[in-house]
Protein backbone atom coordinates (compact mmCIF):
# COMPACT_ATOMS: atom_id res chain seq x y z
CA UNK A 1 0.00 0.00 0.00
CA UNK A 2 0.96 3.89 0.12
CA UNK A 3 0.29 7.39 0.92
CA UNK A 4 -1.39 9.57 -1.29
CA UNK A 5 -2.97 12.97 -0.35
CA UNK A 6 -7.17 12.99 -0.01
CA UNK A 7 -6.90 16.04 -2.20
CA UNK A 8 -4.88 14.32 -5.14
CA UNK A 9 -6.49 11.17 -4.98
CA UNK A 10 -7.27 9.64 -8.08
CA UNK A 11 -11.23 8.68 -8.00
CA UNK A 12 -11.71 4.62 -8.20
CA UNK A 13 -8.69 4.13 -6.08
CA UNK A 14 -8.96 1.66 -3.30
CA UNK A 15 -8.27 2.33 0.28
CA UNK A 16 -6.24 0.02 2.00
CA UNK A 17 -6.94 1.18 5.21
CA UNK A 18 -10.02 1.82 7.18
CA UNK A 19 -10.01 5.76 8.07
CA UNK A 20 -11.32 6.93 11.10
CA UNK A 21 -12.72 10.50 11.90
CA UNK A 22 -14.39 11.68 15.48
CA UNK A 23 -13.85 9.27 18.34
CA UNK A 24 -17.11 6.88 17.65
CA UNK A 25 -14.30 3.79 16.84
CA UNK A 26 -16.91 3.26 13.39
CA UNK A 27 -14.99 3.99 10.19
CA UNK A 28 -15.31 6.51 8.30
CA UNK A 29 -14.81 4.46 4.96
CA UNK A 30 -13.65 1.29 5.25
CA UNK A 31 -10.57 -0.91 3.65
CA UNK A 32 -11.42 -1.43 0.15
CA UNK A 33 -13.58 0.55 -0.36
CA UNK A 34 -13.62 2.29 -3.91
CA UNK A 35 -12.87 6.44 -3.77
CA UNK A 36 -15.66 8.51 -5.41
CA UNK A 37 -16.32 11.98 -5.41
CA UNK A 38 -18.69 11.88 -2.96
CA UNK A 39 -15.83 10.58 -0.24
CA UNK A 40 -13.26 12.22 -1.69
CA UNK A 41 -14.57 15.59 -0.02
CA UNK A 42 -15.58 13.48 3.00
CA UNK A 43 -12.01 12.90 3.82
CA UNK A 44 -11.08 16.05 3.04
CA UNK A 45 -13.85 17.57 4.72
CA UNK A 46 -12.97 15.47 7.76
CA UNK A 47 -9.59 17.21 7.53
CA UNK A 48 -7.91 13.41 6.92
CA UNK A 49 -5.22 14.79 4.47
CA UNK A 50 -3.51 11.56 3.63
CA UNK A 51 -4.49 7.80 2.98
CA UNK A 52 -2.90 4.09 2.19
CA UNK A 53 -4.13 3.45 -0.67
CA UNK A 54 -4.03 -0.40 -2.96
CA UNK A 55 -3.09 -0.27 -6.57
CA UNK A 56 -0.45 -1.18 -9.40
CA UNK A 57 1.85 1.12 -7.50
CA UNK A 58 2.27 -0.33 -3.87
CA UNK A 59 2.23 -4.06 -4.44
CA UNK A 60 4.48 -5.42 -2.30
CA UNK A 61 5.28 -2.03 0.20
CA UNK A 62 4.39 -2.64 3.49
CA UNK A 63 4.56 0.39 5.80
CA UNK A 64 6.28 -0.73 9.39
CA UNK A 65 3.93 0.56 11.82
CA UNK A 66 5.13 0.64 15.69
CA UNK A 67 1.68 -0.16 16.69
CA UNK A 68 -1.29 -2.45 15.28
CA UNK A 69 -4.18 -0.12 14.72
CA UNK A 70 -5.74 -2.21 17.48
CA UNK A 71 -2.74 -1.23 20.21
CA UNK A 72 -3.43 2.40 18.55
CA UNK A 73 -7.30 3.16 19.22
CA UNK A 74 -7.70 0.66 22.66
CA UNK A 75 -4.62 2.88 24.36
CA UNK A 76 -6.13 6.57 23.37
CA UNK A 77 -9.33 5.20 24.54
CA UNK A 78 -7.77 4.45 27.70
CA UNK A 79 -5.54 7.98 27.70
CA UNK A 80 -8.91 9.37 26.95
CA UNK A 81 -10.69 8.27 30.00
CA UNK A 82 -7.72 8.61 32.15
CA UNK A 83 -7.85 12.93 30.61
CA UNK A 84 -11.39 13.04 31.13
CA UNK A 85 -11.12 11.80 35.05
CA UNK A 86 -8.17 14.16 35.20
CA UNK A 87 -10.25 17.05 34.03
CA UNK A 88 -12.73 16.63 36.34
CA UNK A 89 -9.97 15.83 39.51
CA UNK A 90 -8.64 19.33 38.45
CA UNK A 91 -12.05 20.94 38.97
CA UNK A 92 -12.22 19.54 42.81
CA UNK A 93 -8.82 20.26 43.28
CA UNK A 94 -7.18 16.66 43.29
CA UNK A 95 -4.81 14.85 41.27
CA UNK A 96 -5.02 11.88 38.97
CA UNK A 97 -6.64 8.92 41.12
CA UNK A 98 -4.75 5.50 41.30
CA UNK A 99 -7.23 3.90 39.01
CA UNK A 100 -6.27 6.55 36.26
CA UNK A 101 -2.47 5.98 36.86
CA UNK A 102 -3.17 2.09 36.76
CA UNK A 103 -4.95 2.00 33.75
CA UNK A 104 -2.20 4.42 32.44
CA UNK A 105 0.88 2.11 33.53
CA UNK A 106 -1.11 -1.16 31.93
CA UNK A 107 -1.14 0.89 28.61
CA UNK A 108 2.25 2.05 29.33
CA UNK A 109 3.05 -2.19 29.56
CA UNK A 110 0.76 -2.84 26.34
CA UNK A 111 2.60 -0.57 24.62
CA UNK A 112 6.09 -1.42 25.57
CA UNK A 113 5.39 -5.28 25.06
CA UNK A 114 4.01 -4.22 21.18
CA UNK A 115 7.25 -1.91 20.87
CA UNK A 116 9.69 -4.52 22.08
CA UNK A 117 8.47 -6.77 18.74
CA UNK A 118 8.80 -4.46 16.37
CA UNK A 119 11.99 -4.12 13.87
CA UNK A 120 13.32 -0.74 14.84
CA UNK A 121 13.32 0.81 11.41
CA UNK A 122 11.60 3.06 8.71
CA UNK A 123 8.53 2.99 11.18
CA UNK A 124 5.68 5.22 10.34
CA UNK A 125 3.01 6.82 12.38
CA UNK A 126 -0.15 5.95 11.10
CA UNK A 127 -1.61 10.10 10.45
CA UNK A 128 -5.31 9.33 9.03
CA UNK A 129 -6.84 11.07 12.36
CA UNK A 130 -8.41 14.50 12.04
CA UNK A 131 -6.88 17.66 13.80
CA UNK A 132 -9.60 17.27 16.35
CA UNK A 133 -8.40 13.78 17.74
CA UNK A 134 -4.75 15.55 17.91
CA UNK A 135 -4.38 15.61 21.43
CA UNK A 136 -4.98 11.57 21.84
CA UNK A 137 -3.26 10.69 19.22
CA UNK A 138 -0.33 12.58 19.86
CA UNK A 139 0.13 11.20 22.88
CA UNK A 140 0.16 7.57 22.04
CA UNK A 141 2.30 7.97 18.97
CA UNK A 142 4.45 9.85 21.17
CA UNK A 143 4.58 6.93 23.83
CA UNK A 144 5.48 4.38 21.10
CA UNK A 145 8.11 6.75 19.54
CA UNK A 146 9.67 7.57 23.10
CA UNK A 147 9.74 3.82 23.94
CA UNK A 148 11.26 2.92 20.58
CA UNK A 149 13.70 5.61 20.89
CA UNK A 150 14.55 4.76 24.42
CA UNK A 151 15.02 0.72 23.61
CA UNK A 152 17.46 1.34 21.46
CA UNK A 153 19.62 3.49 23.08
CA UNK A 154 19.20 2.13 26.20
CA UNK A 155 20.58 -1.30 24.37
CA UNK A 156 23.48 0.75 22.50
CA UNK A 157 23.99 3.35 25.82
CA UNK A 158 22.22 2.16 28.67
CA UNK A 159 20.01 3.75 30.98
CA UNK A 160 21.89 6.34 33.29
CA UNK A 161 20.69 5.80 36.95
CA UNK A 162 20.62 8.37 39.57
CA UNK A 163 24.22 8.42 40.03
CA UNK A 164 25.25 8.74 36.72
CA UNK A 165 26.18 5.16 36.03
CA UNK A 166 25.41 3.66 33.00
CA UNK A 167 23.15 0.63 33.35
CA UNK A 168 22.00 -2.31 31.17
CA UNK A 169 19.66 -4.33 34.00
CA UNK A 170 16.17 -4.29 34.22
CA UNK A 171 15.34 -2.99 30.51
CA UNK A 172 11.74 -3.28 30.36
CA UNK A 173 10.54 -2.10 33.31
CA UNK A 174 12.50 1.47 32.39
CA UNK A 175 10.86 1.41 29.44
CA UNK A 176 7.55 1.21 30.91
CA UNK A 177 8.85 3.67 33.16
CA UNK A 178 9.26 6.34 30.47
CA UNK A 179 6.46 4.96 28.66
CA UNK A 180 4.38 6.01 31.37
CA UNK A 181 5.62 9.26 31.34
CA UNK A 182 5.26 9.96 28.08
CA UNK A 183 1.75 8.99 28.07
CA UNK A 184 1.26 11.86 30.81
CA UNK A 185 3.54 14.17 29.54
CA UNK A 186 0.75 16.80 28.14
CA UNK A 187 -1.50 16.19 30.49
CA UNK A 188 -1.16 19.88 32.35
CA UNK A 189 -2.37 21.30 29.22
CA UNK A 190 -5.79 20.25 30.12
CA UNK A 191 -5.27 23.16 32.56
CA UNK A 192 -4.23 25.62 29.49
CA UNK A 193 -7.65 27.75 27.90
CA UNK A 194 -8.53 26.17 24.20
CA UNK A 195 -7.80 29.41 22.91
CA UNK A 196 -4.37 30.01 23.43
CA UNK A 197 -3.69 25.33 22.72
CA UNK A 198 -4.99 25.71 19.45
CA UNK A 199 -4.73 29.21 18.59
CA UNK A 200 -3.81 29.80 14.83
CA UNK A 201 -0.62 31.44 14.09
CA UNK A 202 1.87 32.38 16.56
CA UNK A 203 1.26 32.94 20.76
CA UNK A 204 1.79 36.55 21.99
CA UNK A 205 4.29 36.63 25.04
CA UNK A 206 1.12 36.68 27.88
CA UNK A 207 0.12 33.26 25.78
CA UNK A 208 3.46 31.71 26.11
CA UNK A 209 4.27 32.63 29.34
CA UNK A 210 0.58 30.26 29.80
CA UNK A 211 1.71 27.60 27.51
CA UNK A 212 4.92 27.45 29.32
CA UNK A 213 3.40 26.27 32.50
CA UNK A 214 2.21 23.04 31.31
CA UNK A 215 4.86 21.06 32.45
CA UNK A 216 5.09 22.35 36.42
CA UNK A 217 1.03 21.89 36.46
CA UNK A 218 1.37 18.45 34.94
CA UNK A 219 4.18 17.46 37.60
CA UNK A 220 1.52 18.72 40.34
CA UNK A 221 -1.49 16.74 39.03
CA UNK A 222 0.31 13.63 38.94
CA UNK A 223 0.32 13.94 42.96
CA UNK A 224 3.37 12.10 44.81
CA UNK A 225 2.95 9.11 44.41
CA UNK A 226 4.54 8.62 40.54
CA UNK A 227 7.80 8.18 40.27
CA UNK A 228 10.41 10.18 39.50
CA UNK A 229 11.46 8.35 36.72
CA UNK A 230 7.57 9.53 35.43
CA UNK A 231 8.28 13.18 36.76
CA UNK A 232 10.87 13.71 35.38
CA UNK A 233 9.54 13.03 31.57
CA UNK A 234 6.21 15.17 32.46
CA UNK A 235 8.12 18.09 33.85
CA UNK A 236 11.11 18.19 31.63
CA UNK A 237 10.45 17.00 28.28
CA UNK A 238 10.43 21.06 27.14
CA UNK A 239 14.13 21.39 28.37
CA UNK A 240 16.59 21.79 26.04
CA UNK A 241 20.22 20.56 25.85
CA UNK A 242 21.75 24.22 25.51
CA UNK A 243 19.61 25.00 28.63
CA UNK A 244 17.14 27.66 26.72
CA UNK A 245 14.39 24.98 27.36
CA UNK A 246 11.52 25.53 30.01
CA UNK A 247 10.19 25.58 32.93
CA UNK A 248 13.72 24.87 34.30
CA UNK A 249 16.12 25.71 32.12
CA UNK A 250 18.32 23.07 32.83
CA UNK A 251 21.32 22.42 30.79
CA UNK A 252 23.08 19.07 29.60
CA UNK A 253 23.26 16.47 31.96
CA UNK A 254 20.79 18.04 34.57
CA UNK A 255 18.58 17.13 32.03
CA UNK A 256 17.36 13.73 32.86
CA UNK A 257 17.82 11.18 30.24
CA UNK A 258 14.45 9.73 29.72
CA UNK A 259 13.19 13.77 29.10
CA UNK A 260 16.19 14.13 26.88
CA UNK A 261 15.07 11.28 24.50
CA UNK A 262 10.37 12.17 25.51
CA UNK A 263 11.66 15.93 24.20
CA UNK A 264 13.04 14.26 20.61
CA UNK A 265 9.92 11.92 19.88
CA UNK A 266 7.79 14.81 21.18
CA UNK A 267 9.07 17.33 18.72
CA UNK A 268 9.46 14.93 15.85
CA UNK A 269 5.53 13.76 16.12
CA UNK A 270 4.48 17.67 16.22
CA UNK A 271 6.05 18.23 13.38
CA UNK A 272 4.66 15.45 11.54
CA UNK A 273 1.07 15.55 12.58
CA UNK A 274 -2.40 17.21 11.94
CA UNK A 275 -2.78 20.30 13.91
CA UNK A 276 -5.94 22.50 14.12
CA UNK A 277 -3.83 24.95 12.80
CA UNK A 278 -1.42 23.33 10.72
CA UNK A 279 -1.33 20.78 7.94
CA UNK A 280 1.43 17.42 8.96
CA UNK A 281 4.67 18.09 7.48
CA UNK A 282 6.42 15.22 5.65
CA UNK A 283 9.11 12.97 7.66
CA UNK A 284 11.94 14.53 6.02
CA UNK A 285 10.84 17.86 7.65
CA UNK A 286 11.06 16.48 11.08
CA UNK A 287 13.93 14.25 10.10
CA UNK A 288 15.80 17.61 9.17
CA UNK A 289 14.24 19.42 12.25
CA UNK A 290 15.55 16.99 15.01
CA UNK A 291 19.18 16.60 13.10
CA UNK A 292 19.51 20.13 13.02
CA UNK A 293 18.72 20.38 16.60
CA UNK A 294 21.53 17.90 17.69
CA UNK A 295 23.60 19.34 20.26
CA UNK A 296 22.03 22.71 20.92
CA UNK A 297 17.93 21.39 21.63
CA UNK A 298 18.59 17.65 21.81
CA UNK A 299 21.16 15.18 22.74
CA UNK A 300 23.02 13.86 20.49
CA UNK A 301 23.64 10.87 21.61
CA UNK A 302 19.88 10.31 21.07
CA UNK A 303 20.01 12.02 18.15
CA UNK A 304 22.02 9.21 16.57
CA UNK A 305 19.55 7.00 17.70
CA UNK A 306 16.78 8.12 16.02
CA UNK A 307 18.74 8.65 12.35
CA UNK A 308 18.93 4.50 13.21
CA UNK A 309 15.08 4.58 13.63
CA UNK A 310 13.52 7.17 12.17
CA UNK A 311 13.76 7.51 8.03
CA UNK A 312 13.01 10.81 6.15
CA UNK A 313 11.71 8.16 3.37
CA UNK A 314 10.00 5.61 4.42
CA UNK A 315 8.24 2.97 2.38
CA UNK A 316 4.81 3.79 0.70
CA UNK A 317 5.30 7.40 0.59
CA UNK A 318 5.77 9.81 -2.50
CA UNK A 319 9.36 11.49 -3.63
CA UNK A 320 9.95 13.72 -6.38
CA UNK A 321 13.41 12.27 -8.14
CA UNK A 322 15.94 14.73 -9.50
CA UNK A 323 15.00 14.14 -12.83
CA UNK A 324 11.34 15.22 -12.36
CA UNK A 325 9.48 12.24 -11.83
CA UNK A 326 7.39 11.59 -9.27
CA UNK A 327 8.06 7.89 -7.04
CA UNK A 328 7.18 5.70 -4.52
CA UNK A 329 9.37 4.55 -2.21
CA UNK A 330 9.65 0.75 -2.24
CA UNK A 331 12.24 0.17 0.60
CA UNK A 332 14.64 2.02 2.36
CA UNK A 333 18.23 1.20 3.44
CA UNK A 334 19.38 2.65 7.23
CA UNK A 335 22.34 3.31 5.91
CA UNK A 336 21.66 5.30 2.69
CA UNK A 337 18.12 6.93 3.73
CA UNK A 338 18.27 9.60 1.12
CA UNK A 339 18.96 6.80 -1.85
CA UNK A 340 15.39 4.89 -1.19
CA UNK A 341 14.28 1.71 -3.71
CA UNK A 342 11.69 3.65 -5.76
CA UNK A 343 8.96 2.97 -8.14
CA UNK A 344 7.63 4.72 -10.98
CA UNK A 345 5.08 4.78 -13.12
CA UNK A 346 5.52 6.12 -16.65
CA UNK A 347 3.77 8.07 -19.33
CA UNK A 348 2.68 4.96 -21.27
CA UNK A 349 1.55 2.76 -17.70
CA UNK A 350 4.27 0.76 -17.23
CA UNK A 351 6.12 0.66 -14.16
CA UNK A 352 9.58 0.89 -13.44
CA UNK A 353 11.58 0.22 -10.38
CA UNK A 354 15.01 2.21 -9.71
CA UNK A 355 17.40 0.75 -7.15
CA UNK A 356 18.77 3.60 -5.29
CA UNK A 357 17.06 6.50 -6.56
CA UNK A 358 18.51 10.17 -7.03
CA UNK A 359 15.76 12.54 -4.89
CA UNK A 360 15.89 16.27 -5.78
CA UNK A 361 17.08 18.27 -3.30
CA UNK A 362 19.27 15.00 -2.48
CA UNK A 363 21.80 14.93 -5.28
CA UNK A 364 24.67 14.59 -2.82
CA UNK A 365 22.75 11.29 -1.54
CA UNK A 366 21.83 13.09 1.87
CA UNK A 367 25.47 13.83 3.07
CA UNK A 368 24.93 17.05 4.19
CA UNK A 369 21.30 16.02 6.38
CA UNK A 370 23.76 13.12 7.42
CA UNK A 371 26.81 15.38 8.78
CA UNK A 372 24.20 17.89 10.08
FE1 LIG B 1 4.44 19.45 26.22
Amino acid sequence: MRLVSSRQIEVGAVLAQDVYAGQSGIPLLRRGVGISERYKRALVENGISTVWVDDDLSEGIAPQTIMTEETRRKTAGAVGNALNEAKHAMKTGKGLSDTALADLADMADLITQEVQNTPDIALHLADMMGADQYLLQHVVDVTALGVLLARRTFSDHGWVDFTGRRRYDGLESRLQKIGLGLLLHDIGKLAIPKEVLDKPGKLTEEEWEVMRRHPVIGCDMLGEDASFLVRAVVRHHHERLDGKGYPDGLAGERIHQFARISSVADVYDAVTSERTYKSAAPPVVGVGIIQSGSGTAFDPEVVAVFNKVVMPYPPGYEVDLADGRRAVVVDVDVNEPYRPHVRIRNDDGSVEELERAVLAGHEDGGAQQAAA
